[in-house]
């Protein structure tokens, strides 16, 4: 077997998209609430600069516990080493303006003769979840790692009981190829199970 490293470039193409109408809520990126807007939002690589705005959305979903089994201690420096990748791999922003509004990261899963396979991790900002952001980010990830050419994409671990992330990857073509059982300690479900999702590209 001969399978080819990918040559992951660091692409820094822009996607401009419509955020779905948000309906009234006050935490409506600083709009006036009442208004049904669409946003106008960029997904760009991320920048330094960005990670003290990607820290808070990170740390506030870290120490919910109910979707990464991060350690939930780790300081600022220590989360930014886990979260900004380094080219060829990629870390980017969901912005709208100033404002970061999610983050993913996406990468090979494994090194050497694994490295065909990519991975990616999400992040949405908990006030801006169930608007498109996901959508809109996964696509993107499965759109970096195709340019590369990546052979698939694999989630290590899925939490079972996080249904917006399941239903998200199956709609975006992924399959459960199985699920580690009580693999993850759900501050308020318990033990529940890591789904391992794929798709190829
Ligand atoms: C999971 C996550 C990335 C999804 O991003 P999002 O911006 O909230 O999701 P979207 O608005 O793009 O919605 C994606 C889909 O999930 C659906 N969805 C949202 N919440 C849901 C829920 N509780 N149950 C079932 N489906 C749900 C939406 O309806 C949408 O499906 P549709 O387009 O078929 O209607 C985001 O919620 C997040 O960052 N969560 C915390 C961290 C995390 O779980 N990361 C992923 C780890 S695998």
């Amino acid at each position: 077997m001969s399978l080819t490293t990918p040559q992951v470039k660091a692409t820094v193409s822009r996607v401009n998209i419509l955020l779905r109408a948000c309906g009234p809520r006050s935490s409506d990126f600083g709009r006036a609430p009442g208004r049904r807007t669409f946003a106008a939002v960029i997904i760009r690589a991320a920048v330094d600069e960005d990670w003290v705005k990607i820290w808070p959305i990170f740390s506030q979903i870290v120490a919910a516990g109910q979707t990464y089994a991060y350690p939930e201690d780790l300081s600022l420096i220590a989360a930014r080493q886990l979260w900004m990748e380094e080219a060829p791999a990629q870390t980017v922003v969901a912005v709208d303006g100033d404002v970061v509004l999610g983050s993913a990261k996406m990468r090979p899963n494994r090194p050497g003769r694994g490295a065909h396979v990519s991975t990616a991790s999400f992040m949405i900002d908990p006030a801006a979840q169930g608007r498109g952001l996901g959508r809109a980010l996964g696509e993107y990830a499965i759109g970096w790692a195709r340019a590369a050419g990546f052979h698939s994409m694999q989630f290590n671990a899925v939490v079972e009981s996080n249904t917006a992330a399941v239903h998200l990857w199956r709609s975006l073509g992924f399959q459960i190829l199985g699920t580690v059982p009580e693999a993850f300690d759900h501050p308020q479900n318990g033990l529940v199970g890591l789904h391992v999702m794929y798709r190829r590209l």
